[in-house]
This record gives structure tokens, sequence and C-alpha cells, in this order.
């Protein structure tokens, strides 16, 4: 079987298009044309003023490195419920998309007026201009920076940083794994990380998988550019092994013994990914972690930025169940 179910045109062009640019924009000396996805890669301002009962703006965490982040309130929350606080990390290979691009932006504000959270959408460094950990830290660095006692200022008042969680898209899914695992490490004065959403999270190994031999064609992921960005992300002669690659491998952290908190992993029926995805959460449950698999058949790598694919509002529904599960 090859590949891709039926998409609505506009998702076939845009996937198809953003496969091609990435393709000729990762050069075979290991660099990345910026200007050249940038075309497809349209930036999002914040909010100017409210729009649908939400409000945004950008915060500065460390301007020599351009580590800051998209802050999203939801504005008609009852003032006797307290809101959760997600900290995102959008997805891109570790290496393209940025906080402030168009499609994690409206996701994003999706998530956080209809979920409701506020959510907290990091800019973290990339590859292959800064390796692997850079972005981990950048992450962990974030979460330590909203624990701080002013930004408690900054956030409405019922929202609730003892309700935290961490989340990501793709390689934001990986992160969102990392920076649990800084953080259950961490003692924080008032964050509580309380879950992981894992939507997709890339994952990999040296090992050729079933999932990326089977699904050639399969829209957004293939072998070539899966291998070219953990190449570029990793550190300079580390191999597919590394634990931020296979990540529940021989080389994995052992968290056994670490307060972990309950992590929701969700998994498509073409995307390639999803055997590293299901290996990832049968070891946290090996590892005695909560974990719960979400399975959706027919969708593809990326399909929550298109809110025209119903599994993209199926998504928004089982995140609000997760985290209704661990309030
Ligand atoms: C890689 O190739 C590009 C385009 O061919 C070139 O502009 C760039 O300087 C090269 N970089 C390195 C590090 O070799
Ligand atoms: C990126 O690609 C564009 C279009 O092919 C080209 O004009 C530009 O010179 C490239 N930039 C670099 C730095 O190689
Ligand atoms: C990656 O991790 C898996 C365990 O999930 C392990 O079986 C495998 O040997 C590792 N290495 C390779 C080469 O995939």
């Amino acid at each position: 079987m090859s590949g891709s179910p039926d998409l609505p045109w506009k998702v076939r062009l845009f996937v198809s298009s953003l496969s091609f640019l990435v393709d000729v924009c990762r050069r075979s000396n290991g660099t990345f044309n910026r200007t050249l996805i940038n075309l497809l890669d349209v930036k999002a301002s914040p909010l100017k003023k409210p729009l649908n009962g939400l409000q945004s703006s950008d915060i500065v965490v460390d301007d020599s490195r351009n580590l800051w982040f998209r802050l999203y309130t939801p504005l008609q929350i009852p003032t006797h419920s307290r809101v959760p606080v997600i900290v995102y990390f959008h997805g891109g290979g570790f290496v393209l998309m940025s906080a402030d691009s168009k499609t994690h932006d409206d996701f994003c504000q999706r998530l956080s007026r209809e979920l409701p959270a506020v959510i907290v959408s990091v800019n973290y460094r990339l590859a292959p201009e800064n390796r692997c950990p850079s972005a981990f830290e950048d992450g962990f660095d974030v979460l330590k920076f909203i624990d701080s006692a002013w930004f408690k200022d900054l956030l409405p008042v019922n929202a609730d940083l003892k309700k935290c969680f961490v989340a990501g898209d793709s390689a934001g899914g990986n992160m969102a794994h990392q920076v649990a695992v800084k953080a259950a490490k961490h003692e924080f004065d008032q964050l509580d990380v309380v879950g992981i959403m894992a939507l997709q999270p890339f994952l990999g190994g040296k090992e050729r998988i079933e999932s990326e031999i089977r699904l050639v064609g399969a829209p957004l992921i293939n072998l070539d550019r899966t291998d070219w960005m953990w190449k570029a992300f990793l550190p300079e002669g580390s191999d597919r092994d590394h634990p931020a690659v296979n990540v529940s491998g021989p080389n994995s952290v052992d968290i056994s013994d670490l307060k972990f908190p309950a992590t929701m992993v969700v998994v498509a029926g073409f995307d390639p990914l999803q055997d590293w995805q299901k290996r990832y959460y049968q070891w946290l449950k090996k590892q005695g972690k909560e974990a719960k698999l979400i399975e959706y058949p027919d969708a593809i790598h990326g399909f929550y930025i298109f809110p025209e694919l119903k599994e993209s509002s199926l998504l928004i529904k089982d995140m609000r169940d997760f985290m209704q599960s661990k309030l």
C-alpha cells in the first residue's frame, strides 16, 4: 500500500508544496535556505486587539538567542474556574517553522479558545545553525521563566500553573518529552507539570521500522527527509540511536524512578513515524508511567493544522478529555 488518503485539494496542495520546498531548501552540505522556505512559511503577528475572546502577545525570554514565546490568553472564562497552562512546541523537524508561523499561530489560537487554556508557544532555536540540545535547553528555560514570580502578573488571575501541560507536534512532541524529563528532575516554585501531549512526536532510530518502509509516498514524511533532519539536528558524529531520536532505544534516559506525568501519544494511520510513536508509548508503560494512545486511522502527519480535516476537531476534543482527567 502506498500512502495517502483522500484529501481536500487545498490540503494536498499545501502539503505537496511544503514537501517540495523543504527538498529544495535542504542542501547536501547540511545547510538550509531559510529565505526560500519563507515563501510558504508565512508569519503572523500577535493579535493587536482581542479577537473572538482571545488575546495574544510576544514575550522575550533571552534576546541573545532569540528565545521568546507567544502567549495566548482566552478572555471569556468564568471567574470561578481555573484555566490550565500549556507550554507548546511547534513542529518542523527541528529545522523549520517558528512560534509565529501562521500555521501554528492559527492552531494555538484554536487550542486556546476551544480547550480553553493559556498557551505559551515557544520560539526555540533551530538546527542546523543550533544543534541538539539547544532546542531542549530553550524549552526548559521557558518553563523556568514562567515559574518566576513576576510572570504571574502577565497571566489572568484564574490561570493555574499547578495545572501545567507540556505539548507539541512532531519535533515539538519530541521536545515535550525531553523537556518533561528535565522538569521531572527540577523543583519549581509554583509550576507543576501534570501531563504531556505528544502529537505525532518526531522519533526515530537507526533501524528502519515497518511503517517507514510501508508508507512510501505518504504526505510530508519520507526517509530521505527525516534522515536529513536528524543529521542537521544531532551533534556532529552522532547516529540515530542518540537518545534525542531513539527516545525509547538502547541509549534512552531511564525514567522509571522519576515522578513522570501522564502522556497522551497521538498517532495517525498515514504517518510513516507511527511505529516509532507506538514503541514510545509501549516504553512509557514499561517504565511504569501512565500513557494513553490515541489513533486516527485516516489521518496524515500534520493533520491538526488543517481545520477542514475532521480529525483536527477530534484532536481538540481528545486533548480536552485528557486534560480534564488530570485536573
Ligand atoms: C552550502 O551550500 C550553499 C549553497 O550552495 C552555500 O551558499 C553555503 O555557503 C554552503 N555552506 C557550507 C557550510 O558549506
Ligand atoms: C536561497 O534560494 C533562493 C532561490 O533559489 C536563491 O535566490 C538564494 O540565493 C538562496 N539563498 C542562499 C543564501 O543560498
Ligand atoms: C531503537 O530503539 C529500539 C527500542 O525501542 C531498539 O529495539 C532498537 O534496537 C534501537 N535501535 C535501532 C537501531 O533502531
